[in-house]
């Protein structure tokens, strides 16, 4: 996948770049982009902030909490690189956060402590993504939304519904981000066969909970032998990552620091497909027919202009991944009816 080493490439650049050649990266060539963070003050969303800063891509960068942005915002404005940075707190600055954005990140929302499910942040997360997509829907419609609340196999249905009601919704622009499973089949495979790790990749298709994420490592580059053993360890292990970074961090949240990572290379994905360079793939979660049955659904997606260009489909599974994709059906979708019933559903 195109922008794989995109964040450590723009650490680097960032960190070793004199003013003259910031100037450069400012070009007339390259368009004017506005990157929202909501959610900014937070776990994720500060990282992610620091990460976006650093992206030449980004020539405006807005930074939106219920409060605390003041203070992130003051402390990246400092970072020598070119994006503007501004901050916002509180509901009564949403509309200046979001106005002219071409992409909105959402990393807003409640983590996962020890003995919780992603489903368990249904109740408090629903209602925040709800009230954000219906302000994104009113100030900045033709915003890529990248969503990273979880959970995302409900969220990106909440929004898609809010987005339906308000008369904006274009499946090419709305998002769940699932590249952190990516990374992490990655990063597990890579060291499993002691392979260097810039030179792995490994789709991971179905959801972002448990058992619908589904790694397809007979796809992986480079081709690799697996053990029956080796592949249902590496199968659980990216399947239950995100619990593994929860009980390790004890009741202080889940993944905040390789999400921003992840979260970074999905959002420069985004904007270089935006500017018009080929071949970006990513994998997302996003409105699908890739399996019947199932409305939404993370697969491999060609970046362009308008969002999504084309939805690609699952190539070949194997024997243990077919199984493992009719054993996610039924959890991912009785996900997605409760999210859509949550907008929809009077009670
Ligand atoms: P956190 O508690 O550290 O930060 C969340 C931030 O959201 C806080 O600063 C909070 O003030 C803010 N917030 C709450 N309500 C808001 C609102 N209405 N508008 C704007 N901001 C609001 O949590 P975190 O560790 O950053 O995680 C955030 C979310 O991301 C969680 O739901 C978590 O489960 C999810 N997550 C998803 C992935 C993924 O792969 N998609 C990975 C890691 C975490
Ligand atoms: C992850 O995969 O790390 C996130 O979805 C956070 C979590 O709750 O596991």
């Amino acid at each position: 996948m195109a922008a794989r080493f995109a964040a450590a490439g723009l650490l680097k650049r960032a960190l070793s770049s004199a003013p003259q050649q910031q100037v450069r990266c400012m070009s007339s060539q390259t368009p004017k982009r506005k990157v929202a963070v909501l959610g900014a003050a937070g776990g994720i969303g500060q990282p992610l902030g620091l990460l976006m800063k650093l992206n030449p891509l980004v020539t405006d960068l807005s930074l939106y909490d219920i409060a605390g942005t003041p203070g992130v915002a003051s402390d990246l404005s400092h970072i020598n690189t070119g994006a503007n940075v501004e901050g916002f707190a509180g509901e009564q600055e949403l509309a200046k956060a979001l106005k002219g954005c071409d992409l909105v990140i959402i990393p807003a929302g409640v983590p996962r402590k020890p003995g919780m499910t992603r489903d368990d942040l249904f109740n408090i997360n629903a209602g925040i993504v709800k009230s954000l997509a219906s302000a994104i829907a009113e100030h900045c419609p033709g915003a890529l939304v990248n969503m990273i609340s979880n959970p995302v196999n409900s969220t990106v249905p909440i929004a898609a519904e809010i987005f339906k009601q308000k008369g904006t919704y274009d499946p090419k622009r709305l998002f769940g981000v699932t590249t952190l499973d990516v990374v992490r089949a990655r990063t597990f495979l890579a060291h499993k066969k002691g392979l260097n790790v810039k030179d792995v990749d490994v789709p991971v298709v179905g959801g972002h909970a448990g058992i619908t994420i589904l790694p397809l490592f007979s796809q992986a580059t480079p081709k690799v032998d697996l053990s029956d053993e080796e592949l249902e360890a590496l199968t659980k292990r990216t399947q239950d990552g995100g619990t593994e970074v929860v009980q390790a961090k004890a009741g202080k949240g889940s993944a905040t620091l390789s999400m921003a990572y992840a979260g970074a290379l999905f959002a420069e994905s985004c904007l270089k497909g935006l500017n018009g360079a080929p071949d970006i793939v990513e994998c997302s979660y996003v409105a699908s027919t890739v399996v019947p049955g199932l409305p939404y659904f993370s697969s491999k997606v060609r970046l362009g202009p308008n969002g999504i260009e084309e939805i690609l489909g699952l190539g070949s599974l194997s024997d243990y991944e077919q199984k493992g994709l009719e054993g996610l059906k039924s959890e991912l979708m009785s996900s997605i009816e409760k999210g859509v019933n949550f907008v929809n559903v009077k009670a």
